[in-house]
């Protein structure tokens, strides 16, 4: 089983004209793999791409890049990506095998990233020192200002408690405000939502489904202001939403 899932990947990954090899070659080049030079938005971890190909059908006038690190998931990404565009093949879109753990050799502030997306996470407990490897914990946070445009958002969704806790915290100790918080997505009235593989699974088991925009802070910013800032507001398990969000 194993043997043929990694004996379609590579074909797969060969014939997808969307599909970027080399992605370090391009950093700071991102825009001229599209057609159109409109805002450019990237997707860490995006798995089967589920929600992905959703999302770019639905927005021709944004670029997405979006990005794993394992091979044979981005093939069915792949798979899903040329079934929702069909019989047309995507120009809004590519897909990459990238580590974001090493995401700054990928990207640069050139590239004018204006949001970034993270679905679903690897949560890593905290207990067992593996927290360093979340993909919102600030050694990322840093990586991702680096190539953020001003004013850029990360879009963050888990249904992970623990995660979301200590992702606030991220977020703001890393020079993010959080513009909009819900601890359920599906009841918040949040719109557009596009569902991902395991949002839907997740949700059909019941679980409400945190979410947060947060948006970069000048770096100018200096600590002591920030710190003086109305603290956010915690997340509890029936809290309101925060926002409206700036979805332009
Ligand atoms: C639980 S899945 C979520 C997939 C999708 N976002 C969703 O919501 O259905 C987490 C995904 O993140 C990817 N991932 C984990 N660590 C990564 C890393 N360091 N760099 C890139 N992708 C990573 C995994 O390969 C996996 O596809």
């Amino acid at each position: 089983m194993r043997m043929r899932r990694k004996a379609w990947t590579e074909p797969k990954l060969d014939a997808c004209p969307y599909f970027i090899e080399a992605p370090s070659a391009h950093r700071g080049q991102w825009q001229a793999l599209f057609e159109r030079q409109q805002p450019v938005m990237l997707e860490i971890g995006c798995g089967k791409g589920v929600s992905t190909a959703q999302m770019a059908r639905a927005n021709p006038d944004v670029n997405y890049i979006a990005i794993d690190e394992v091979r044979h998931v981005l093939a069915v990404s792949v798979r899903n990506a040329d079934a929702a565009y069909a019989p047309e093949t995507p120009k809004n879109l590519v897909f990459s095998a990238v580590d974001a753990l090493r995401i700054h050799d990928t990207f640069s502030a050139v590239d004018g990233i204006r949001r970034i997306y993270i679905s679903f996470p690897n949560p890593w407990d905290e207990r067992a020192k593996h927290h360093k490897r979340r993909l919102t914990h600030p050694r990322q946070l840093e990586q991702y200002r680096n190539f953020l445009a001003p004013g850029g958002e990360i879009w963050f969704k888990t249904d992970n408690d623990a995660l979301f806790t200590a992702s606030k915290r991220y977020f703001r100790e890393c020079g993010f405000e959080i513009a909009f918080l819900t601890d359920d997505l599906h009841a918040s009235g949040f719109s557009p939502n596009y569902i991902s593989e395991h949002e839907a699974l997740y949700s059909g088991q019941g679980k409400a489904i945190h979410f947060l925009i947060a948006r970069m802070l000048p770096r100018e910013t200096p600590p002591k202001q920030r710190e003086n800032e109305a603290p956010c507001p915690e997340s509890t398990g029936d809290s309101a939403p925060i926002g409206p969000p700036d979805l332009s």
